[in-house]
């Protein structure tokens, strides 16, 4: 098999990729791991910035996000027994889209069905060779056969547990982590939300979050200990801790319902510079996680996705490598503003195990400004309806 590009990968990032390129007449093909339905199965963030929903659009995609989607002006903070709202569009003149990481995927893999162009599931033992050479290709193994892919470039959108970053030699590579010592448990459930925006809110028992699919599906969360199974915490549980933290009005105007899905996840934040190794490209959370609390993670998949799409169709129209090689800088820039802001919501919303009293003054302090200053609000909006890019 031969294509231009090899995309490792079908979550957003890869099925993103793959569309801009199919509809600038690059012919790519995507190698996934996992069946369609799991990579459905997967639920994920919720929150897009503009600049995500104009590269759906110019990826041709968007049509059912825009019948159904969300359009929020604001979003709303708790701490203190108290709910702040920053108002996002009067701040910075801009909203944030809800629409599910999900559906994002869904309208992906229909579109590309649609188009015909060529993905192949439950690909196993991806291994990517030659990679510094100007042939570099991939082999896998699907329904038994091994087969070999030869390509220009291989896109590694393959998430944090991928092969692609796992196939730069260590010393090529410089890693940037910090874990957070708690996760968050999520839960999906069919019931209408009784907010009308996002409340992230601190308490003493720990961060919770109050989210939304639609308007009759809420996505909520409540920090957790890393030691926590799932399997301890019933709905009731859950559901019972959660209107403890989100709020005293809140809780009593909420419906509960069963939860669809429930799940743990740690927090952390990890970079990998840089994003190329000769003719691979990484791209999305193959690079970068980012804790959930800024809802980046699947914004920075997108942006960094833009960018390669805009170097490799610069460099088959014919101009040099140039805009190839300036990937890796340009994508960088913006993740680090994303983890900055991650890591700083992350800090202020949540209680550390073990805090010292300096560090829990500080961030009571930094809350007090947060709500009593424009200017700290601002801050806030600009780094959540998203940099621009
Ligand atoms: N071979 C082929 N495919 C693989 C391999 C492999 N060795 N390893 C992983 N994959 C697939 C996974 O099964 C998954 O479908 O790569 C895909 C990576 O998708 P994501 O993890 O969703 O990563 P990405 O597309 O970068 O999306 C980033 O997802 O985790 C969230 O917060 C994150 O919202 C952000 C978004
Ligand atoms: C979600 O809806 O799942 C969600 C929203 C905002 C976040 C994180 C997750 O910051």
């Amino acid at each position: 098999m031969r294509a231009q590009v090899a995309i490792i990968g079908a979550g957003p990032a890869g099925l993103l990729l793959g569309q801009l390129l199919y509809k600038a007449g690059i012919d790519a093909v995507i190698l996934e791991q996992r069946t369609p339905d799991y990579v459905l199965g997967r639920i994920r963030a919720g929150v897009l910035e503009q600049g995500t929903v104009d590269i759906l659009d110019l990826a041709g995609v968007s049509e059912r996000l825009h019948a159904h989607a969300l359009i929020h002006e604001g979003v709303e903070i708790g701490a203190g027994g108290q709910r702040h709202r920053i108002a996002l569009k009067e701040l910075v003149g801009k909203v944030v889209t809800v629409y599910g990481q999900t559906e994002v995927t869904r309208d992906l893999m229909d579109a590309r069905a649609a188009c015909g162009a060529p993905s192949i599931y439950e690909a196993e033992s991806v291994e990517l060779h030659d990679i510094t050479s100007a042939h570099p290709s991939v082999t896998f193994v699907h329904k038994g056969v091994k087969q070999r892919l030869e390509c220009d470039f291989i896109a590694g959108c393959d998430g944090y547990y991928g092969v692609s970053r796992r196939s730069i030699p260590p010393e090529a590579l410089s890693l940037f982590e910090r874990t957070y010592p708690f996760g968050w448990l999520g839960v999906l459930a069919d019931v209408p939300p009784a907010w009308d925006e996002l409340i992230y809110a601190d308490s003493e028992r720990g961060f919770a979050l109050a989210s939304m699919r639609s308007e009759t599906r809420v996505r909520c969360y409540v920090q957790c200990s890393l030691d926590d199974k799932v399997e301890e915490w019933s709905d009731d549980r859950f559901w019972a801790e959660f209107k403890r933290r989100v709020g005293e009005d809140v809780a009593a105007r909420m419906t509960i319902g069963p939860s669809l899905e429930k799940s743990i996840a740690p927090l952390r934040s990890f970079v990998a510079e840089p994003m190329r190794y000769g003719q691979l490209f990484l791209a999305g959370d193959a690079a970068h996680i980012v804790p959930p609390t800024g809802a980046k993670g699947l914004n920075l998949a997108a942006s960094d996705v833009f960018y390669l799409h805009e170097a490799l169709t610069g460099y088959y129209k014919g101009d040099s490598r140039v805009a190839l090689d300036h990937y890796s800088g340009r994508a960088l820039r913006r993740v680090w503003q994303a983890v900055r802001f991650s890591w700083w919501m992350t800090s202020l919303l949540h209680r550390f195990p073990g805090e010292d009293p300096f560090t829990s003054r500080i961030r009571v302090a930094e809350l007090e400004y947060l709500f009593s200053s424009e200017a700290a609000q601002r801050k806030l909006a600009e780094n959540y309806v998203g940099l621009p890019l």
